[in-house]
């Protein structure tokens, strides 16, 4: 064992330095506006995550296409939008000094059908599970229309460069287009996209591609990837790893590991609930993905999920599987917990995990996302984070997110 220190500084192989090994993992905020644009909300969120102690703040996903939205208040970075209010927001997320590293994605066939009417995505094949019926079935993208999007992503990462990003990270995660080009069970294209691994690959390499083309060497690309979707015909444990393998020669700088999809979301349900009592005590839900990994390559490495002490955290690190430990939640509740962790080796976040009482409902409504989401609007509006908050207030307030949505731009 090393004794690796979580404010450790980390060189990455260009040399960009990160100052220490606590990351903000991706959360969408919803706070753009009603051009899609980020509201001052969200400058105010990321100075509170800056002034916070991560070392490495990702931001929410930032869409590439304003045709083709998660949510619908997502922030899209492409030609239309007014970078000036990004430059606020760059600003402030890097006020103590740490990167911030844009997030960008693509739902594919994860856009709720009051966004999309005809989401797109690898192969016409409809989402399952729980929130199913919230969403349309896809059409099958074209070449052509695949090109346009590998090119939506480098035209976001050419501007995320310019803005004052410090770095961007492909979301290649949670079921979105990326991860579905990955699936055997989403992707079942009889071109070169499709069939083999090699060609399913062939998405996210081009992503990748055409990103380090716009970036150049020295501006950090990373990736949110999925160490398996946890579902019958979906991506695996030996697949994820080959594609860490061909990322890794293509020159990626970091990887983040997560795992599932909205079919089975297990990136904040934990990956399984009939884990030992040793294995639960490590928090993390994808360490033995990682362990297994780190005995094929050297990439920097970053763990995502179920982090809630320092002790957690030191000992992830100092296993040799990780490099980082991603946080979301307990960032939301408490912005600094990355300082509190510095300063006390035995620090612990416990909260309760919301619920209206009706499991159902709770997944339908995606509780485990919009209770956090609300969470970061009083943040960002200089309100206390609230943990007695009410579920069915939480719920009301996304609901309400819907329903005033601003039109969402036409495909062309
Ligand atoms: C409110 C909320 C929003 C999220 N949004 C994103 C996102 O935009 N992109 C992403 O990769 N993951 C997203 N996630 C997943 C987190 O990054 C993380 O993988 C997951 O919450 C597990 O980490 P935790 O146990 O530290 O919360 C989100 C999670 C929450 C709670």
């Amino acid at each position: 064992m090393t004794d690796i220190k979580l404010s450790d500084e980390f060189k990455l192989n260009s040399g960009v330095v990160l100052p220490n090994r606590i990351m903000k993992s991706a959360t969408s905020e919803q706070l753009g506006d009603r051009s899609r644009n980020p509201k001052p909300d969200l400058t105010t969120l990321y100075e509170a995550w800056s002034r916070g102690g991560a070392g490495l703040l990702v931001t929410g996903n930032i869409m590439v296409d304003r045709s083709a939205l998660g949510e619908p208040f997502n922030v899209v970075l492409d030609e239309e939008s007014d970078l000036s209010q990004f430059v606020n927001w760059t600003k402030a997320g890097t006020v103590k000094g740490n990167h911030l590293w844009a997030q960008l994605n693509h739902p594919g066939k994860q856009s709720p059908n009051v966004l999309s009417k005809t989401p797109v995505a690898p192969s016409a094949i409809p989402l399952e599970g729980a929130i199913s019926k919230s969403f349309n079935m896809p059409k099958e993208l074209s070449e052509p229309e695949i090109k346009q999007i590998v090119g939506r992503f480098a035209t976001a990462s050419r501007l995320a460069k310019e803005v004052g990003f410090t770095g961007v990270q492909i979301h290649g995660a949670h079921g979105y287009l990326v991860n579905q080009f990955l699936s055997p069970r989403h992707n079942q294209r009889l071109d070169s996209y499709g069939g083999t691994l090699e060609n399913r690959m062939k998405f996210v390499l081009d992503v990748y591609d055409a990103i380090r083309h716009e970036v150049g060497t020295k501006f950090p690309v990373a990736i949110k990837l999925n160490s398996a979707d946890f579902q019958k015909g979906g991506f695996t444990e030996e697949e994820s790893m080959q594609v860490v393998c061909a990322l890794v020669k293509a020159g990626i700088d970091h990887i983040e590991i997560s795992g599932g999809s909205y079919e089975n979301p297990i990136m904040v349900n934990g990956k399984d609930q009939q884990i030992k009592e040793s294995t639960r005590k490590r928090e993390a839900y994808f360490l033995t993905y990682a362990e297994s990994l780190r005995k094929v390559t050297t990439v920097p490495l970053a763990v995502t999920g179920g982090f809630r002490s320092s002790e957690g955290m030191m000992n992830a690190i100092n296993s040799g599987a990780t490099d980082f430990v991603g946080l979301a939640r307990p960032l939301i509740l408490k912005p600094d917990f990355p300082l509190a962790a510095f300063a006390d080796s035995k620090f612990v976040l416990d909260w309760k995990e919301p619920t209206t009482g009706y499991k159902k409902l709770d997944s339908m409504t995606m509780l485990a996302i919009t209770w956090y989401e609300t969470q970061m609007w009083r943040i960002g509006k200089g309100q206390k984070v609230k943990l007695k908050l009410s579920p069915w207030k939480a719920i009301v307030s996304s609901i309400w997110k819907l329903v005033t949505s601003p039109p969402v731009k036409k495909r062309v």
